[in-house]
């Protein structure tokens, strides 16, 4: 009832209207439902390595959606407060330390474990294509950390356009590994072994940046 008054009285402050954060980056479709057009029409199940790739493609679609929030948003900032500014700002330095964690884990972790069963070598492009955007990606994190440390002011065509800078190779990234890991189907990888160790990982070494409450 708490839930329904709530959401009525939000609902009548704020009309929703179509504001998803799907755009302007494209979201990237997933194997699963690339599938559900072919094989599990004829009956077939998906591949674990296609699980597996269908649920990176979901994390990689979260990725997107918060790098489209920054972009939504960066123009609006200015003309609310000094709070909205501090707000947004400890937002889009989670959001960096987020897409950078994603990153740490398969290239020190994920992408070894899968290479250990598969071919050596196989996950090395993406490794490189993380590099084409983490330089574009920590110019953004120095301006945050300065507007932060009130060394800067905040300008929202400039968050645009460091976005912006980055983002082509990130989202190009975030397409191509999806079709690297389909490629694991040809390979007998012990996947419950594998992703329950990658789980583990998660579980047991939070980002310190991630777990930090935001600004009051
Ligand atoms: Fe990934």
């Amino acid at each position: 009832m708490l839930f329904k008054l709530i959401g009525e009285m939000h609902a009548s402050e704020h009309p929703l209207t179509k504001a998803w954060a799907d755009e302007p980056l494209k979201l990237i479709p997933t194997p699963k439902s690339k599938l559900k057009l072919t094989a599990e029409k004829k009956g077939q199940e998906a591949s674990d390595a296609s699980t597996v790739a269908t649920e990176m493609c979901n994390v990689h679609n979260v990725l997107l959606r918060a790098i489209n929030c920054i972009l939504l948003q960066a123009r609006n900032v200015p003309q609310s407060t000094a709070n909205d500014v501090a707000d947004f700002v400890t937002f889009s330095l989670h959001v960096i330390a987020t897409i950078s964690e994603h990153h740490h884990t398969e290239e020190t972790l994920m992408f070894p474990l899968f290479e250990k069963h598969s071919k050596a070598g196989l996950l090395d492009e993406n490794v490189v294509q993380h590099d084409e955007f983490h330089k574009g990606m920590h110019d953004l994190e120095i301006y945050l950390t300065q507007i932060q440390n009130d060394v800067a002011e905040y300008d929202g065509e400039k968050v645009m356009r460091l976005v912006e800078g980055f983002a082509p190779a990130l989202h190009r990234h975030l397409e191509d590994e999806i079709d690297t890991l389909l490629k694991l189907e040809e390979y007998d990888v012990p996947w419950a072994e594998v992703m329950k160790k990658v789980t583990e990982h998660a579980v047991n070494t939070p980002n310190p940046v991630c777990t930090q409450s935001p600004t009051p």
